[in-house]
């Protein structure tokens, strides 16, 4: 590809993720964007491959006749002139640290919220990780075809709750069975929610703002009502700034409802035109590498195993930061300076007649894995090494002893450990006292994935005690004092030999932070 038309794709990439609390209907407007792209043509499809494991062969036959994936972990699909990437974010028993990791690879978020919950606490945690990255993140306030809560309401709380302006792009006309329509405060019309008589859906504003007095179309007093709000947000609401939009300091915030495909669209475009293309990446040495610098290069930001026995194959999911993927490629692993080629890859495309496929910076690769890779490992095709920034570590919130059920077996127990571990499959920590092995993950199937595949490929069957959730926090070796560790708060050492306590709850730590006013605590991401 020449550099020009490089420049030109990677200028179309639009690589989101969206963030949301189970329930809120994240499949339900995924379903919606991916009707708009084109990939699926029945409402329907989606949601069926949520529902229970079982189904998920049925997803996969449909994944293979449209040529998505083999996974639906990235969807890709072509709108408005631009190729967009979803990047899914597993919620639900799925929700792991892959789940934080996949927000690592991508350039804006969508945050959706059930407008009858408001802000609900897994929202709450991934916002943070997203936040901490300083990239775009746009809100979908969903369910307006029910009653929820005020719209100024769930506006403050972005504010109160996440610390982050919200601005609204459109405004809800009435709720649940009142819903009327939505005020675009942007393109300056009405969406109707129901089409008038005339098969209008958009009425143009007027100059003041205001719908044409002859429209009779729109029930008075939610009008009315709408006009007072309108008033106050361009009076007293945050003003619209497409800097701090970018930062993420300012959300754009769409209101509408999945199910009835209401408002989907209009964000979607809106979405489109506002999202950041793929920027340049940080690397290790501090400088930065712009996304269409000709060499390919990527980084490996999720592995998934594939849980049936019979398949021990992984897939690595890696992040084009810049140039472009050629399948058959040789690339170097930084970490170890081996040459790899990239045969078995499975790009993520949405549309199987496509002559020419092409992958370049901001798509996600899937490389069939033999266990060359790790989390956070780079790869780069040109003479020039490449290291990307190392990925943050999380803070897991939830623990287990574990040992070898079989004492004669430590040998494979070990070796299955380290490589899992370093794998990023789970967080390991040796108590202080015994050097008892803890693991740590921020969700529950992590446990489950990590014990399954302790059994099924390293032959090793393990015990899990559970000891619930902590809340961990890293201190400064210099300021640790072994006598203040107690039982309610285990003195650990992560796998770099630092030091942290898992307190047994927030009131633990709190206690201890009043008797140590000194010591510094921290958490990671
Ligand atoms: P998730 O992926 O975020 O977990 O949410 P999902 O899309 O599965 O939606 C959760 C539930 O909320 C589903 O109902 C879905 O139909 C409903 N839902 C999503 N968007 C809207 C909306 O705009 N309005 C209303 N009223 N409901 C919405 P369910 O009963 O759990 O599933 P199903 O039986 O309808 O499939």
């Amino acid at each position: 590809m020449k550099s020009q038309e490089l420049k030109a794709a990677v200028a179309k990439r639009r690589t989101f993720a969206i963030i949301s609390h189970p329930d809120a209907g994240k499949t339900t407007i995924t379903e919606q964007l991916l009707l708009f792209g084109g990939v699926i043509r029945e409402a329907g499809t989606v949601k069926a491959k949520k529902s229970g494991h079982f189904a998920k062969s049925d997803w996969m036959a449909i994944e293979k006749q449209r040529g998505i994936s083999v996974t639906s972990s990235v969807m890709q699909f072509n709108y408005a002139g631009k190729r967009i990437n979803i990047l899914d974010t597993p919620g639900h028993e799925d929700f792991s640290e892959d789940t934080y990791r996949t927000l690592m690879a991508v350039d804006a978020a969508v945050m959706v919220i059930d407008a009858a919950k408001g802000i609900e606490a897994q929202t709450k945690k991934l916002f943070k990780v997203v936040k901490k990255r300083g990239i775009p993140i746009f809100t979908f306030m969903n369910k307006l075809d029910r009653d929820g809560r005020e719209p100024l309401d769930l506006i403050a709380e972005l504010e109160e709750l996440l610390g982050i302006e919200g601005y609204a792009m459109n405004w809800p006309m009435g709720m649940g069975k009142g819903l009327v329509g939505l005020y675009d405060r942007v393109d300056h019309q009405v969406e109707l929610y129901r089409e008038n008589e005339a098969g209008d859906r958009f009425l143009p504003l007027d100059a003041n703002g205001q719908l044409a007095a002859s429209e009779p179309l729109v029930n008075e007093s939610i009008y009315r009502d709408t006009l007072d709000d309108i008033e106050l947000l361009n009076d007293a609401g945050n003003q619209y700034d497409l800097k701090k939009i970018m930062a993420g300091e300012q959300t754009p915030v769409f209101f509408g409802s999945a199910l009835t495909n209401f408002g989907v669209e209009t964000f979607l475009k809106h979405f489109v035109d506002m999202a950041p293309a793929p920027g340049p990446h940080q690397l290790q040495d501090g400088s930065e590498l712009s996304p269409t610098a000709n060499d390919f290069s990527g980084f490996v930001f999720k592995i998934q195993a594939n849980m049936n026995p019979q398949h021990r194959d992984r897939i690595a999911f890696v992040r084009i930061g810049a140039g472009e993927f050629d399948r058959g490629m040789d690339v170097t692993l930084a970490r170890t300076g081996k040459t790899i080629r990239l045969n078995n890859a499975t790009e993520f495309m949405s549309d199987a007649r496509e002559a020419v496929q092409t992958a370049v910076a901001g798509d996600i690769v899937g490389l069939y894995d033999t266990g060359n890779f790790q989390i956070g490992d780079t790869i780069y095709a040109g003479k020039q090494k490449v290291v990307y920034e190392a990925l943050p570590q999380f803070t897991p919130e939830l623990f287990m002893r574990v040992t070898a059920k079989n004492v004669m077996k430590q040998k494979s127990f070990h070796k299955g450990m380290q490589q899992l571990v370093q794998e990023g499959a789970v967080q390991l920590y040796r108590t202080y006292s015994t050097n008892d092995y803890i693991l740590g993950a921020v969700g529950q199937l992590q446990f489950e994935v990590f014990k399954f595949r302790m059994q099924n490929e390293y032959n090793s069957e393990v015990v899990m005690t559970p000891i619930g959730s902590r809340v961990a926090r890293w201190i400064d070796p210099a300021q640790l004092d072994e006598k203040m560790s107690s039982s309610r708060n285990l003195l650990v050492k992560d796998i770099h030999d630092e030091p942290l306590f898992l307190f047994e709850n927030q009131y633990a730590q709190r206690w201890f932070a009043d008797k140590y006013p000194d010591v510094r605590l921290t958490a990671k991401l």
